[in-house]
């Protein structure tokens, strides 16, 4: 029985080294170790040996399975490089220089994000920065915004499973829910929780929103959003600053108008449109681009101001929709694509 172990082995070695398929491997395997497998009938056979000589030859048995178990593995392991190998393609050289040498480009919603801070840096603004997964509190408790306000609604926002963990963002309340931001308005809080007035800031960044894609949604976009904070704030510092912005932006045609709205975090509130009888698609059309209004009282509190002494004006807008309308582009979705065709038309900047 011991020769026919080992040349049992020595077979298996040599056949199992030759393996290349898995339907391969497995009919060897069958052959070895399956019920009908050679070594099988050798294991069955020991009930006959001698009761004196069992022993050992079981250890030479167990010896030889595991040696056949490792020859089965080593094939397997063996199948799965040449498995990937044949997915990953010829071997390339990481460290060859690059075909295309050229510099690269911004990406359009970069360039306007870019210069829109450019603009507002120069009338004092400066940027902030905040997550784009945040709690409750910041993104509508402190906001003003209650939790039957349909912003809220699971259908519009992205929320965590409650057992989901974020150590870089910390809740203010146990048992409030992690979500992906479906606004910039967020920094303002955060900005106000961090000091006090007066308050200057823009901030940039992406947003989430459970919209089906389409030609002007996108699950997820950008957003800027601006807050001031000073003493006898109003309406019309607001509509002057917009004035500016959008001029610089878009030129000296372009004209804003407010319409009346509501949003919990301002009083008044307004949404913001814009004329641009210059630009490509926007011609002499109104077209909305975001919110805005005077920093509702409830806010102040929230964080700590006071709202006696303090007041303030703040807005949000869309980055894809001005840079749509500054270039005249009709499908939001084009700006995800990465299609070079389209991302080369930027290549000289804004
Ligand atoms: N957060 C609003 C939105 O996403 C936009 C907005 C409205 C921002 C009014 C503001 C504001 O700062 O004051 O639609």
């Amino acid at each position: 029985m011991q020769e026919q172990l080992s040349s049992l082995l020595a077979k298996a070695s040599q056949e199992l080294g030759a393996t290349r398929t898995r339907p391969e491997l497995e009919s060897a395997k069958a052959r070895y170790v399956g019920p009908h497998g050679e070594l099988t009938a050798l294991m069955k056979r020991l009930g006959s040996v001698p009761k004196e000589e069992r022993p050992a030859l079981g250890r030479t048995v167990n010896e030889a399975k595991e040696r056949l178990q490792a020859l089965l593995d080593a094939a397997l392991a063996r199948i799965e490089d040449s498995e990937l190998a044949a997915r990953l393609g010829p071997a390339i050289d990481p460290t060859l220089p690059s075909t295309d040498p050229g510099p690269g480009t911004f990406h359009p919603l970069t360039l306007v994000r870019e210069e829109l801070c450019r603009i507002l840096r120069k009338v004092g603004f400066t940027v902030a920065d905040g997550p784009e997964v945040e709690t409750e509190f910041y993104c509508f408790d402190a906001l003003n915004t209650p939790p039957d306000h349909p912003a809220r609604d699971p259908q519009d926002t992205f929320y965590f499973p409650q057992a989901a963990r974020f150590e870089n963002v910390s809740k203010r309340r146990p048992d409030e829910r992690y979500l992906l931001r479906t606004h910039t308005s967020s920094v303002q809080v955060r900005t106000m929780l961090k000091g006090p007035p007066p308050i200057r800031i823009i901030s940039p960044g992406r947003a989430y929103r459970r919209d089906t894609t389409d030609a002007s949604h996108s699950a997820s976009f950008h957003q800027i959003e601006c807050l001031y904070v000073d003493r006898g704030v109003t309406v019309r510092d607001l509509k002057a600053l917009l004035d500016y912005l959008f001029g610089a932006l878009l030129g000296p045609g372009t004209k804003t108008r407010f319409r009346p709205h509501y949003f919990g975090y301002t009083e008044p509130s307004f949404e913001v449109d814009l004329s641009a009888r210059h630009l490509p698609r926007v011609n002499k059309e109104w077209i909305e681009i975001g919110g805005c209004g005077l920093v509702d009282p409830e806010v102040f509190s929230a964080v700590g101001y006071d709202p006696a002494a303090w007041t303030g004006y703040a807005f949000g807008m869309g980055i894809e929709r001005l840079a749509m309308a500054l270039y005249g582009i009709d499908d939001i979705r084009i700006f995800y694509q990465n299609d070079m065709r389209f991302l080369r038309q930027f290549a000289g900047g804004l």
